[in-house]
């Protein structure tokens, strides 16, 4: 301890003082810029027992949100909010965030590195494959890449789908169609109305297996 260590404490502090600006404008409208160290604490206790301690959660119906979107998940966190998005586990959860938590912790998931999806049935990726990239003109439905991207990794409000769990995204996209997340979702509820509910599950699929 002592002097040795002095010369690199000024530099992480000068580092420090440096980047703050940027932080704080990076965020319009919010009073304080994003704490990681706190948003990580935050998921660790709330969160992860469903969505794991990084955001990569091992139940297949529970979301991955590591190396999700800020944009996306601020979006999902206030539709629970504003109850634009039904789920009866996601509605306290997201009421019990003030909008620094949500903030934090959405920064925290957003740089977790993703871990790969698990494909059940691989029989149906040829036919996912076709959906994801061209879409399909006979029922309308549009391709997935333009805004969910060829790989899978979204950005801002269109989210990461690669490696998510297919379970998971066949449910969402049954939610589209039924109406229970409604808000914003002009294009995802035509897309799900569309699918036949073959293409859906190999859609998912072929989601899951993207990296
Ligand atoms: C008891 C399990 C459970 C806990 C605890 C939990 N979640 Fe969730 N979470 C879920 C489930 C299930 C869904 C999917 C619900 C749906 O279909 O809308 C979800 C969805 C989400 C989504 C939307 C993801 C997406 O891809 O659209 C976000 C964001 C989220 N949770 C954040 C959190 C945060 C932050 C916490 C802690 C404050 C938390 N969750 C705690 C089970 C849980
Ligand atoms: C025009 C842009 C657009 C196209 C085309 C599109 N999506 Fe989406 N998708 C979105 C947006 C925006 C959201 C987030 C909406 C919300 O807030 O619920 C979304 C959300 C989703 C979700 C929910 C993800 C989660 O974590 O909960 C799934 C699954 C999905 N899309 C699958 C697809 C599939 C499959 C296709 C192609 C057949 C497709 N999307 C085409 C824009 C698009």
């Amino acid at each position: 301890m002592g002097l040795r260590h002095y010369p690199s404490m000024l530099g992480v502090t000068l580092l420090a003082v440096l980047s703050l600006p940027a932080v704080l404008t990076s965020e319009a409208g919010s009073t304080a810029g994003p704490d990681i160290a706190r948003g990580q604490a935050l998921a660790g206790g709330e969160c992860a027992g469903c969505h794991g301690a990084d955001g990569n959660s091992e139940i297949p119906t529970f979301p991955k949100l590591a190396g999700q979107h800020v944009v996306y998940l601020l979006k999902e966190l206030n539709d629970y909010n504003q109850a634009h998005r039904a789920s009866d586990i996601m509605q306290p959860m997201a009421a019990s965030l003030s909008e620094q938590d949500k903030l934090d912790i959405a920064h925290f998931y957003a740089r977790q590195k993703p871990a790969p999806g698990t494909v059940a049935k691989p029989e149906l990726l040829a036919l996912g494959k076709q959906v994801y990239l061209e879409g399909n003109s006979k029922n309308g439905v549009p391709s997935c890449d333009g805004c969910h991207d060829e790989d899978g990794a979204g950005s801002g409000k269109f989210p990461r789908v690669a490696g998510q769990h297919p379970e998971y995204l066949l449910e969402e996209l049954q939610r589209y169609a039924s109406g229970k997340r409604s808000h914003g979702t002009r294009v995802m509820r035509t897309v799900a109305e569309r699918l036949t509910p073959e293409e859906a599950e190999a859609v998912s699929q072929y989601m899951a297996s993207l990296e």
